[in-house]
């Protein structure tokens, strides 16, 4: 297993491995082999868990289940620890994974708000926080990173990846493993990272979850792979599975994707674990002819841990081995991989975890503090006319906030967080309240009801999440008063967005329109001649045509975890500034979709984005972009060699001088165009980059390496990498738009004398 065993060499634990394994039945390893969702935390909520821990606290008690999901109360990790130790003939500990997604008890910002940082060493930081908390309840395993490159933002979980880039999805992939795993898998106070879903999920047809997904053979290898490889590389010991078929087949029952790619090509040594119920799923998708079947397609394909919420299909492996279908050898080889992560993670010899210590770990107050620090460096500013932010509080009397999410900790915390605090959660509302102190008065209106999703989301069962109307609001009324709270200040800050249960997983949409009456709301507040700050709070681009137009201010803030609203103060009132840029392009409307800086060039390029006749076929904004309160400059470009042979790496240097008046971040992005080759190569594609703080008037000098890995690329006739004779070429700036640019080009290879 990669980076495995720090506390016993990898021999070792191979060796305790094989002598558990020769003395297991066949029912013993099929349990080994099956995780378990427990909704013991929704005991006495009404929904469809009904028997649901009952059946899993059956399976324990018998030895059917190796490993729980969903369990971060250390008491009752403990509990069910027991149970399942005592449960087992050969006292063998279950391991327990959680989606720790942006943080457990102290949330971070959503990951696709991480991304926007463009900072690896702030995301690595973060998700160690995270991987203390969670280790410090009994979770061992978090199902984390996700890394499916999205591209599609009506597909609700690209707020949980890192948008549409390769490059920065494999950074940002590499950080959170290092953060959540450490070096390896034995470590103290981290916990197995698990980059899932393998692979090519976010290219669902129509951006609607779950569905087929149908990926040409260069965007597969040189798109939606890479992020993969990278977190396989920086040690990854787990990966799930995909829910969907991948060009015909489904993820989870493909053979050549599990093992061809992933274990031979890319050299993945950890365990597979299905999405969940997805090889039950494998006879939906009329792949399998029954449980039985899919459970040995599964394990044939090197699944090695099936994920299920009750009646797991790896139930029927004996029956499946009794018809030939799958071999116990094949059995073994899974059941190996779970026992050695669990001998890894040393949990045999301390399977349970100190309550008391866990309550100290989760009110850390440094964790809070890298949070806010993480909220403050994942804000976009958008636009700034006039230079309106940051706001002086020097003459400023009156503040409107205006918008249901100013005020609203659930939503603050954004998708895929279970064990919040909401107290401590720190809104809009208060975090402006907070900065001020006293010094403005600071009114408050909703405005707009929450709008409402057509079907319940799988995660309406969990207490608050679903956003409450407060009883008897009156639209109408309401709307007024947020217009009268708006005319009587001097600036509004309006934040505006998606609720937290309108993205994520089930919450695809098919228009990116802010929902319900908000865009009303915000063109009558505007009306009344305040300035506006529009705080975009979301997980993907909603529809901004108008603000963009009419708006003077706009900040994408995200959902910015525990500390957002306090992050979102400093940052509007200018203790510190935004530098966070685009992960993706944010398109106009929805018919745009899809729209990506690096798109190969037709025969008619069309300059000025000439494709739709009635509307621009570029974004709204493209990647990269985000502004800053200072200004930056990019000059002397130079290349230490314009003639690079094939295998070489060259160091290219750009100069980047803060212009304004004041401290800042910049991104500086590097961006790579092949001009002819063996393939089409895209217009330009991001190769490196660096945010950077520079003080007023401070200039400093970067440098960057292109070598094969940044020029090499899957060609789709050759079946594999190539690396081409070419002319490059390359620009360095603060966006996609980078404009400084120079060439250099690529010669064979020079032979080595032998
Ligand atoms: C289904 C989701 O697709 C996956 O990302 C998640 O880890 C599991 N459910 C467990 O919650």
């Amino acid at each position: 297993m990669a980076n495995m065993g720090t506390t016993a060499g990898q021999s070792e634990l191979s060796a305790r491995a094989e002598e558990l394994l020769a003395s297991m039945t066949l029912a013993e390893k099929a349990g080994q082999l099956t995780q378990y969702f427990y909704f013991g935390m929704l005991e006495g909520v009404e929904g469809p868990v009904g028997d649901q821990p009952r059946e899993v606290q059956a399976a324990l008690s018998r030895g059917g289940a190796g490993s729980l999901l969903f369990v971060s109360d250390p008491a009752q990790a403990n509990r069910l620890q027991r149970m399942t130790i005592e449960g087992n003939r050969l006292g063998i500990p279950a391991l327990f994974g959680f989606d720790v997604v942006h943080g457990l008890r102290t949330v971070f910002p959503v990951p696709i708000a991480m991304a926007a940082s463009w900072d690896p060493t702030m995301v690595e930081r973060a998700q160690a926080v995270a991987a203390r908390e969670a280790r410090a309840v009994g979770i061992h395993w978090t199902f984390a990173p996700m890394v499916d490159i999205a591209r599609d933002p009506r597909w609700g979980r690209i707020v949980e990846g890192a948008g549409e880039d390769p490059y920065l999805g494999a950074a940002m992939a590499a950080a959170q493993v290092r953060g959540f795993q450490g070096g390896g898998l034995g470590e103290p106070e981290r916990v197995i990272a698990g980059p899932k879903h393998f692979a090519g999920y976010g290219a669902a047809a129509g951006g609607r979850d779950y569905d087929e997904a149908n990926i040409s053979t260069s965007e597969l290898w040189n798109v939606y792979l890479p992020p993969f490889r990278a977190a396989v590389e920086a040690g990854a010991g787990n990966v799930m599975t995909a829910y969907m078929d991948l060009n015909g087949i489904p993820a989870t029952g493909n053979a050549w994707l599990l093992g061809d790619v992933l274990r031979a090509r890319f050299g993945f040594k950890g365990f597979l674990v299905s999405d969940a119920n997805a090889v039950r799923s494998l006879a939906t998708h009329g792949f399998a002819a029954d449980l039985t079947d899919a459970a040995a397609r599964a394990v044939n394909a090197g699944v090695d841990l099936e994920m299920a919420i009750s009646d797991p299909a790896y139930a029927h492996l004996e029956e499946a081995v009794a018809a030939g279908a799958v071999s116990v050898e094949a059995i073994d080889a899974c059941v190996r991989r779970a026992l050695e992560a669990k001998l890894a993670l040393g949990l045999f010899e301390q399977p349970y975890v100190d309550e008391e210590r866990a309550r100290v770990v989760l009110a850390d107050p440094a964790h809070r503090e890298v949070a806010r620090v993480a909220a403050q460096r994942s804000a976009v500013l958008l636009r700034n006319e006039g230079g309106l932010l940051p706001l002086s509080t020097e003459r400023l009397r009156s503040v409107a906030v205006i918008g249901h999410l100013a005020a609203s900790k659930r939503d603050t915390l954004g998708p895929w967080a279970f064990d919040f605090d909401l107290e401590e959660t720190v809104t809009v509302l208060e975090g402006v309240r907070a900065r001020l102190g006293g010094v403005a008065e600071v009114h408050y209106a909703p405005g707009v009801r929450p709008a409402q999703r057509m079907f319940p989301s799988i995660f309406d069962m969990f207490p608050g999440n679903v956003p409450a109307v407060p009883e008897g609001f009156d639209d109408e009324a309401e709307l007024a008063r947020a217009v009268e709270v708006a005319r009587s200040a001097d600036v509004a800050l309006v934040v505006l967005g998606e609720w937290q249960n309108l993205v994520g997983e089930q919450a695809s949409r098919s228009s990116l329109e802010l929902p319900g009456r908000q865009l009303e709301l915000l063109r009558a507040v505007v009306a009344t001649g305040a300035p506006v700050v529009l705080l975009v709070m979301s997980g993907r681009p909603v529809d901004l045509r108008w603000a963009a137009e009419h708006v003077p201010a706009i900040l994408a803030i995200w959902y910015p975890g525990t500390q957002g609203g306090a992050a979102v103060a400093d940052l509007v009132f200018g203790d510190v500034a935004p530098g966070g840029k685009l992960p993706f392009s944010w398109p106009r409307s929805v018919g745009q979709i899809p729209v990506t800086y690096s798109h190969t060039t037709s025969h008619d390029p069309g300059a000025q984005g000439e494709r739709y006749w009635d509307e621009p076929s570029t974004p709204l904004y493209r990647f990269g972009t985000g502004l800053s309160y200072t200004t930056f400059s990019y000059s002397d470009l130079s290349v230490d060699r314009d003639q690079l042979p094939v295998g070489e790496t060259l160091t290219v240097s750009v100069a980047v001088a803060n212009t304004g008046e004041r401290a800042g971040d910049e991104v500086a992005q590097l961006y790579v165009h092949q001009r002819y080759g063996t393939a089409s190569r895209p217009v330009r594609e991001l190769k490196g980059f660096r945010r950077l703080h520079l003080e007023a008037g401070e200039r400093t000098t970067l440098r960057f390496t292109l070598g094969p890995d940044e020029l090499s690329y899957w060609n789709a006739a050759a079946g594999d990498y190539v690396l081409d004779t070419a002319t490059f070429d390359l620009w360095v700036g603060g966006s996609s738009g980078a404009e400084l640019g120079t060439t250099f080009a690529t010669t064979p290879a020079v032979a080595q004398a032998h």
